[in-house]
């Protein structure tokens, strides 16, 4: 369905997220029609640019970065004939106005901002004294969303002084990949799953965002943070919340976020024990030391952790959660390993291989169920291990191609939905869970164990889970 009228104005628009994702999510979305001539995307940055310029960079970075598929010229020439750019000094006086001239009465305004964090308190501030942003308009922010809780707090709250929290849209990339989206559907449109996710059925969860890339290119921002910041804070969080929430009375915004904010605020604090972070080395100056121009870095490149929701649904049941950088393979999934039958009827028929659902984010989208079946073959009564497996390109091949996550938000920006973006509360919330673990660390100096790259991370991390008689999945073969 094509949207109403927009004028998106995209702040960094020369920048690496712009170019990377954010246009070429553009142009997918304008090639299927979901939108037409009446919509506008006016670029801008510091840099001196001719509108032309802009259009034929955008060009370039659609052919580069664009989905696989088959895309004319006169498909980019169409969109970038919606293109305009406006150089603006995001603390000074240049640019304003002209945007100002540049945006409709009866469009739709979207303010995004694809900058560093410093700069949104200001962006937001000057679009609303200069009466650019109106009270329908919406401002779009990507992560990092502070450092810890109170820098977060006084970021939320130096947007609200200019904007409603219902005009604000805080990107989590993670909540616009299908599978994650899916997740919400497999437990709430079908009846076969949620009478058995809670503690009495599930033995444990494993959430894995596993990467084969290292920090190159990255090492300022990262260093500072590491993987509990970078990844555990938010996208790790998210799946947790997503997996565990209560179903909400509808899909609709609060409904969804009220029911997510629960799940964080019933987290235990994690001791230290439960915790066990990595770093990557390498030979050669390929290790993340090398990586991040830091020879004494404590910075985490890995991290895993046993995290409790407390409640009345998961007490007893374990979430462990991990996530790094240069590991085997990429790998992202969530994995619900549900108990064992309570009593085994083929004494010497072979183990019964438990039930696990996998729900695979990356690569290869798609859910496993792991059963155990009698081995067809001839021998009587054996048991074996068999999947029940479903990759959403082979069972769907109509619908196309895969979407890129930022098709969907920012698609979701215009058309006013926030379901899937976090809401000021739970990133707070998020912190205010986080913070106590990350100064656990800090208060001993406590430094990452070593781990090589295209491993399966550090040795800790699996004594972490064998601790409790169990094991993680493999990453990669
Ligand atoms: C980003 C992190 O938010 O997510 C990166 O800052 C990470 O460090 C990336 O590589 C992972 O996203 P994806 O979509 O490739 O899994």
């Amino acid at each position: 369905i094509p949207v109403q009228p927009f004028d998106l104005v995209l702040f960094g628009a020369t920048g690496d997220l712009a170019r990377r994702k954010i246009l070429p999510a553009l142009f997918h979305r304008f090639q299927i029609g979901q939108f037409d001539s009446n919509c506008r995307i006016i670029g801008s940055s510091r840099s001196d640019l001719t509108a032309e310029a802009f259009r034929s960079q955008t060009a370039d970075a659609i052919r580069e970065f664009g989905q696989d598929v088959e895309t004319t010229a006169e498909e980019i020439a169409g969109f970038t004939a919606l293109l305009d750019y406006v150089a603006v000094d995001a603390r000074g006086e240049t640019g304003w106005d002209a945007i100002h001239g540049k945006l409709r009465e009866d469009a739709i305004r979207a303010f995004y901002l694809s900058v560093g964090p410093a700069l949104f308190p200001d962006i937001a501030r000057r679009l609303s004294e200069t009466g650019i942003a109106t009270p329908e308009s919406r401002i779009v922010l990507e992560k990092p969303f502070g450092h810890d809780l109170a820098s977060a707090r006084g970021l939320n709250a130096a947007l609200r002084e200019h904007f409603e929290e219902q005009q604000i849209y805080r990107i989590d990339h993670y909540l616009g990949k299908e599978t994650v989206q899916n997740l919400m559907a497999l437990r709430f449109a079908n009846s076969l799953f949620e009478p058995l996710w809670n503690s009495s059925h599930i033995d444990h969860v494993q959430i894995t965002v596993a990467e084969s890339i290292g920090i190159e290119g990255r090492e300022e921002y990262y260093d500072k943070s590491g993987a509990m910041r970078d990844m555990v804070q938010n996208h790790l969080m998210q799946l947790l919340c997503l997996t565990a929430m209560e179903p909400p009375a509808h899909f609709t915004p609060n409904a969804v976020r009220d029911e997510k904010v629960k799940v964080i605020e019933a987290l235990r604090p994690v001791a230290q024990a439960s915790i066990a972070r990595g770093q990557y080395r390498g030979k050669n100056g390929d290790g993340y030391r090398d990586h991040a121009g830091n020879p004494a870095s404590r910075t985490e490149s890995y991290i895993a952790l046993k995290v409790e929701v407390a409640n009345w649904r998961w007490a007893g049941t374990p979430f462990y959660l991990r996530t790094g950088k240069r590991l085997r393979e990429r790998v992202s999934e969530i994995a619900v390993y549900f108990r064992d039958p309570p009593h085994n009827i083929f004494e010497g028929s072979g183990p019964i291989h438990g039930n696990v659902l996998v729900i695979r984010l990356q690569p290869d989208e798609g859910i496993t169920l792991k059963t155990t079946i009698k081995d067809p073959g001839p021998g009587g009564m054996r048991l074996t291990g068999a999947n029940l497996d479903m990759t959403f390109a082979d069972e769907l091949p109509e619908s196309g191609r895969p979407q890129d996550a930022y098709e969907r938000l920012i698609m979701d920006v215009i058309r006013g939905n926030q379901t899937l973006f976090m809401r000021g509360d739970e990133v707070e919330a998020a912190w205010a869970w986080a913070d106590p673990i990350i100064a656990g660390w800090q208060d001993t100096g406590e430094t990452p164990q070593p781990y090589d790259s295209g491993s399966a991370g550090p040795d800790d991390s699996l004594l972490l889970i064998h601790r409790d008689g169990r094991r993680w999945r493999s990453i990669g073969t």
